[in-house]
């Protein structure tokens, strides 16, 4: 009984540290905690606030402080000029709003506010983590194959679906990451997500196994003689050692010396 007893009081504790750590009656709670985007992009982050009595007198959303109660409005930040748009509605709702995403805008984002109370004023902790990622194509080679992969930093938010482009013209749409081209090509490649588009890749220069007919369709006279010739590539690191050309019917071999 005895320990029973000591249970609540220990229950009673805890409840009052945790009502004094939350500032009874003050709050900011972000609809998103971290955010992965697109360079070039633009991105909203929103919140809404309580506060226990007063009126609300100034309100803004900052990264840097420079000293107790030196807060950089980012409204007045340098880096963000003409770049930040702030709205607000009637029910404690404050949005930030950041056009033409930079990777420099990477940071930690918190939004305060002030009352007419004494000792009226609030930051809401830890507030939202903004990561700004540019699309890279990383290319793998195989022998058979290239693999272009649109890579980026972080995870995009929202899993967003990847477009392929080639020569400009789309042929992946809707889709996953990466493409796969199985030929020896000197076409132009480049990925978009949301309309932002990645730096454009040519496959040229990597080589599979691959080959190509001087002539695909030969007419000619009955008891003349024809050269069919063709080119090859294969990748490097391998030596060829035998060479075939081949009906459906018969081979006709010749052996490299
Ligand atoms: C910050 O910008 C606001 C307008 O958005 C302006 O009224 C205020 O004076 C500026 N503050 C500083 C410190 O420049
Ligand atoms: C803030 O953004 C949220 C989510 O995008 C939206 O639901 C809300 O209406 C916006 N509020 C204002 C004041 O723009």
């Amino acid at each position: 009984m005895g320990l029973r007893t000591a249970g609540s009081v220990l229950v009673v504790f805890l409840w009052s540290v945790t009502v004094v750590l939350s500032q009874k009656g003050w709050s900011v709670t972000y609809t998103t905690q971290s955010i992965c985007t697109l360079k070039g992009s633009t991105v909203e982050m929103s919140c809404s606030y309580t506060y226990p009595s007063g009126t609300v007198t100034t309100t803004f959303w900052f990264t840097k402080k420079y000293a107790v109660e030196n807060y950089v409005n980012l409204r007045n930040d340098s880096n963000y000029k003409g770049r930040v748009t702030y709205r607000s509605d009637k029910m404690n709702g404050h949005n930030l709003t950041i056009t033409d995403l930079r990777e420099s805008d990477s940071a930690m984002y918190k939004f305060r506010f002030i009352t007419d109370q004494t000792g009226g004023k609030y930051t809401g902790d830890p507030g939202v983590t903004l990561s700004v990622t540019d699309l890279q194509v990383k290319v793998t080679t195989t022998w058979w194959s290239t693999t272009l992969t649109c890579s980026t930093t972080c995870t995009l938010t929202g899993n967003p679906t990847y477009t392929w482009y080639r020569n400009s013209k789309i042929v992946q749409d809707d889709s996953s990451p990466s493409y796969t081209v199985y030929f020896k090509t000197e076409d132009s490649f480049y990925c978009a997500v949301k309309g932002i588009n990645s730096n454009a890749v040519s496959v040229e220069g990597h080589s599979y196994f691959h080959v190509t007919y001087t002539h695909q369709r030969i007419c000619t006279l009955k008891r003349s003689s024809v050269d069919i010739s063709c080119s090859y590539t294969y990748p490097s690191g391998h030596t060829v050692s035998e060479t075939i050309w081949y009906t459906k019917e018969n081979l006709m071999r010749c052996l490299k010396s």
